[in-house]
């Protein structure tokens, strides 16, 4: 927690203490020659210069912005951030044109990186994460939400949590880690063809264990993995222990995983590649987030989820990487600005809102991160150029120069 005082900042940011929806999601705040001021790692000033309170801040570290834009840290909402091991010879195998639900249903996919992850201690996916971790940070992310699901028994899934929160806050400081429980990711070999004794499994024994060790309950609501029946019954054992929801629904197929999502009150869902028009509908109107991942449907050549058709229905969306050794192993934040712009018809503005305050929402977080307001966490980048608009503009590179967590320079060029 540091005091830090930006001068010369063009600040751009939504506004707001909850996710914002449809037409909303266009409104960006723009203010050129304004300051910011963070003391004890929360904002207690931001606006334009002249405004600045009569004080002495000779105590704060001092940052020219020289004109360059100032928005709030990227927050990545949705990655699967932990693993062992890696999955290239998949991509090929993609690449010749096997789809991702074949390699997993002949032993490869999730199960692949389940014998690795297995095999190893914590401290080393520990500290393979924080490889990833800095090159989040150098992409301006100063909050990421990471999933456990690659143990699927019950001491695998306790150890991945336990990495999560090793490099949760206080601990690293380069960015907060927000953590989720996927032990519904797939069903193991071990319980092939047995999908209902697994999810009595998680209900009954990975539940009670991994309570307190994750904020989000998360399952893969897929056909041939988990359906929606499976899905509910999982949901409400999450609830009933106090977990908040989140969904991979309609990755793949058209599901009702949307529906469900709705019905059950969760946070997030995720993917909607496939979602039907009600799903649309029900979660723009009970305030579920959808978190869409252009990275995955790219690299899995897939259709993009319809993020207009979200928009236009008033829906909050927001945007993540979904970062994964196997349908996805991106973390681009600059390619996923990218490829909202051009291929999901989101405009700039609608972009920026999705990967800040909507990604702060999509967490459960927007009354404390995601904007540039006062009493909000100084999570803050610096851009090497004035005009926001270059972030699309400048396809799939990185305009970050500078990101600040806490108040605190945690990546700099
Ligand atoms: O979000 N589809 C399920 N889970 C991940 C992929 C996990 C993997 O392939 O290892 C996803 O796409
Ligand atoms: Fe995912």
């Amino acid at each position: 927690m540091e005091n830090i005082i930006i001068r010369n900042a063009t600040l751009v940011t939504p506004l707001g203490f909850r996710g914002r929806k449809g037409d909303e999601m266009s409104q960006l705040s723009v203010v050129e020659n304004a300051a910011v001021v963070a003391t004890d790692g929360i904002i207690s000033y931001c606006g334009p210069q002249s405004g600045l309170p009569d004080a002495d801040y000779s105590s704060h570290v001092e940052i020219d912005a020289c004109g360059n834009a100032v928005l709030p840290g990227f927050v990545d909402s949705h990655t699967h951030l932990i693993f062992g091991g890696y999955r290239p010879e998949e991509f090929g195998w993609r690449m010749k044109g096997e789809s991702y639900m074949s390699i997993m249903q002949r032993g490869g996919g999730i199960q692949s990186t389940v014998n690795a992850t297995r095999n190893l201690p914590v401290e080393e996916l520990v500290s393979k994460a924080r490889w990833f971790i800095d090159r989040m940070s150098e992409m301006g992310v100063t909050t990421v939400e990471a999933k456990s699901g690659y143990g699927l028994d019950t001491a695998s899934e306790v150890k991945m949590l336990d990495a999560i929160n090793e490099l949760a806050d206080g601990k690293d400081g380069k960015l907060n880690v927000v953590s989720t429980f996927l032990g519904a990711h797939a069903v193991p070999k071990e319980y092939s063809g047995r999908t209902g004794e697994y999810v009595n499994l998680i209900i009954e024994e990975m539940i009670p264990a991994v309570k307190g060790k994750a904020e989000f309950f998360d399952i893969f609501t897929e056909k041939n993995v988990f359906e929606i029946e499976d899905s509910r019954r999982l949901m409400k054992a999450a609830l009933e222990a106090g977990f908040r929801l989140k969904l991979h629904a309609d990755e793949i197929v058209t599901l009702g995983g949307a529906e469900l999502a709705a019905e059950m009150g969760a946070v997030s869902a995720d993917h909607l590649l496939h979602v039907s028009d009600k799903g649309i509908a029900d979660m723009a109107e009970k305030g579920v987030v959808a978190t869409l991942l252009p990275l995955t449907a790219f690299s899995l050549r897939e259709p993009y989820a319809p993020a207009r058709k979200f928009i236009d229905a008033g829906a909050i969306v927001a945007l993540a990487t979904d970062l994964n050794p196997g349908s996805c192993f991106s973390g681009s934040i600059p390619l996923t600005i990218a490829l909202a712009c051009i291929y999901m018809e989101m405009s700039v503005e609608e972009t920026v809102t999705a990967l800040t305050l909507n990604g702060a929402a999509a967490l459960g977080r927007a009354d404390e991160i995601g904007s540039i307001e006062v009493g909000k966490r100084a999570d803050l980048i610096i851009l090497e150029f004035p005009d926001y608009k270059m972030l699309p503009y400048y396809v799939g590179m990185n305009c970050v120069n500078t990101t600040i967590h806490n108040g605190k320079i945690v990546s700099s060029k």
